[in-house]
């Protein structure tokens, strides 16, 4: 089950001490963990973390021929992620086998279509919605969807992704197939 969190939403869950906190203190409380946090607890962090441009400098790069992966940090527990995106860029339609993740735009605009799979049926489409700046969106297990900065947005899209546990060898997915292949994320060096 997918949930969408405005950063506005009354409901939205507080960090635990019940104020925001820095992108290097979020760091830290992930670089901390030692069990994989639930994805509430990673809905709450992004929700709650007051991301600035020059955080995510660092981590900063666009490639012409595919968006592009910078990982921040990955220890047993968790893995963080800030990925960059030109215009008409995307995943492939994906599940994280097993992990659960939450995503929050800091610049630009993410589309995100959800898809149902049925063994009979095969892969098909269920929703689809636009995340603005500011928007954290979770996905538990086993949540199939595609991310993408759409062609017609006409501008770069960055995000910070926090997955727990770290991500391994992803599911791929084809429409109207009941296929499942086998995808590792290969930008990192090793
Ligand atoms: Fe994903």
């Amino acid at each position: 089950m997918s949930t969408l969190l405005n950063t506005e939403t009354p409901n939205s869950p507080k960090p635990l001490d019940g104020s925001s906190f820095t992108f290097s203190e979020l760091i830290q409380q992930l670089n901390s963990q030692t069990s994989p946090p639930a994805l509430e607890q990673l809905n709450s962090w992004l929700s709650s973390v007051q991301i600035l441009d020059a955080d995510l400098q660092p981590y900063i790069g666009f490639k012409e021929g595919n968006y592009w992966r910078h990982r921040v940090l990955r220890n047993e527990a968790v893995e963080m992620l800030v990925i960059c995106w030109r215009p008409g860029q995307k995943t492939p339609i994906h599940d994280h086998n097993g992990s659960h993740g939450a995503v929050l735009v800091h610049q630009g605009l993410m589309w995100e279509t959800i898809f149902a799979y049925d063994k009979e049926r095969g892969l098909s489409y269920d929703t689809g919605r636009e995340c603005p700046a500011g928007t954290v969106t979770g996905a538990g297990v086993p949540d199939i969807h595609q991310l993408g900065n759409p062609e017609v947005s006409g501008q770069d899209l960055i995000t910070v992704h926090v997955y727990a546990p770290p991500l391994g060898v992803l599911k791929t997915y084809k429409l109207g197939s009941s296929q499942v292949d086998l995808y590792t994320p290969n930008d990192f060096p090793t």
